[in-house]
């Protein structure tokens, strides 16, 4: 059926008002979210099919705006069914963009990085309205259209070749990942096959023996050690077991990088690290020392102590060891809640496959120190491969032998 072009202008025309008005709602909804927003730096056209209108998003700006028809650094090009979606916070744009679902032009990286948070309040301003809005709490995202390598301009994490072995032990053999902006990604892999090495060489911890980690597109080997630690002040780390102080409690572990690395004064160092004891639940423990701490709790202090500087990346390794299957529910579902929260690439080291499956946008698959599979989660736990199918059923026989 042909719509009548009258009729498509009208419809396009109130797609655009439709979907400024949604972000402008969406902006009026928290402070801190406008503050977190800019952080992107950027400005982004949302540019609807047909007659070629332009909702303009400044996020490049102390207060955030919406304009119509400006131009802006990054353009993304949107349809009717995407734009409707996208003001109702159910298009996940970062995986959409990296299965080239919706195209983008210009520095989207910095986009994707806020946008899980802008999609969480223009989801909540939907909800508001009483919208007909589904259950899922992580939009489904496009099915992936583009095989092969993903465009490096929207890699937040990338290592090339990566290599390391220890005396004869070779870990890291040639290790290829690529961890798009804006979305959850998982590592998955059994235990012993490199994955804390190469969180220790992303996060500049261990150099490489060959090889390359670039974040957002600049190599760690060509910067200044000032540099490499500027950097580590913008990715958070949740190590295995929480790697907490533990003659301090668990309000001064989780403000310590807030006292060491910024200037703020006790008053608001006590607002910001409540706010995030409160997310984790964790609140009424603020005074206990660790070792009063259960195995869960730990984890959790430990992904307040990660979150807390408002890192563009987070790491976490292993969040889910030690604990029963129904805390590593809970636990997942903290991490995609707070990954909804905050926006930002985050990173969860694993050797859980229902862990991946609950919360993964993207997934590679690590064996013995190489990337043996990756891409969008549905695309990863659909695959055909042999490996990746003996990996995911968890089986002994295949050809992943114990000894290949
Ligand atoms: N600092 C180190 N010195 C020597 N060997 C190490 C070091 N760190 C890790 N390894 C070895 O590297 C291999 C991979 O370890 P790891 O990355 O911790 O695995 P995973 O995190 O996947 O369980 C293991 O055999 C481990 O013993
Ligand atoms: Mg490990």
């Amino acid at each position: 059926m042909t719509v009548p072009v009258d009729e498509r202008m009208r419809r396009e025309v109130a797609g655009a008002d439709r979907l400024a008005g949604a972000l402008e709602a969406a902006l009026r909804t928290d402070e801190g979210l406008r503050a977190r927003l800019c952080h992107a730096r950027t400005s982004v056209a949302f540019r609807l099919a047909g007659d070629g209108r332009a909702v303009t998003l400044l996020l490049d700006r102390d207060e955030p705006a919406v304009v119509l028809d400006e131009p802006a650094e990054v353009t993304v090009q949107l349809d009717g069914a995407a734009a409707e979606r996208l003001a109702e916070g159910r298009l996940a744009l970062p995986a959409a963009v990296v299965s080239g679902a919706v195209r983008a032009e210009g520095p989207a990286l910095r986009l994707l990085e806020v946008e899980p948070m802008l999609r969480t309040a223009l989801r909540a301003v939907a909800e508001e309205r009483g919208a007909p809005v589904t259950q899922e709490t992580r939009p489904a995202p496009p099915p992936a259209t583009a095989a092969g390598p993903l465009d490096p301009s929207l890699l937040a994490i990338e290592t090339r070749d990566l290599r390391k072995a220890f005396g004869p032990t070779t870990v890291l053999s040639g290790l290829d990942l690529q961890v798009p902006a804006g979305v959850v990604s998982v590592v998955l892999g059994p235990s012993g096959t490199g994955k804390s090495v190469l969180l220790q060489h992303v996060i500049g911890l261990m150099r490489p023996d060959g090889g390359e980690v670039l974040i957002r597109g600049r190599a760690l080997s060509r910067m200044s050690r000032a540099e490499v630690l500027d950097l580590r002040s913008e990715i958070g780390v949740m190590f295995q077991d929480g790697a907490l102080f533990s003659a301090m409690d668990v309000y001064d572990n989780v403000a310590f990088p807030l006292r060491q690395h910024t200037d703020l004064d006790e008053d608001e160092v006590r607002q910001v690290v409540e706010r995030h004891l409160a997310d984790v639940g964790l609140l009424g423990a603020a005074h206990r020392m660790p070792n009063q701490l259960s195995g869960g709790m730990r984890k959790r202090a430990g992904l307040a102590r990660a979150l807390v500087m408002d890192p563009g990346i987070v790491l976490c390794d292993e969040p889910d060891s030690g604990l029963d299957p129904v805390r590593t529910a809970l636990l997942g579902d903290l991490l995609a809640d707070q990954h909804a929260q905050y926006g930002g690439t985050m990173v969860v080291v694993t050797h859980d496959v229902a862990l991946a499956r609950r919360i993964a946008d993207h997934v590679s698959i690590v064996w013995r120190g190489q990337v043996l599979e990756s891409g969008l989660a549905d695309a990863v736990f659909a695959s055909e491969t042999p490996f990746v199918r003996q990996f995911l059923s968890g089986t002994a026989r295949g050809p992943l032998g114990m000894d290949a």
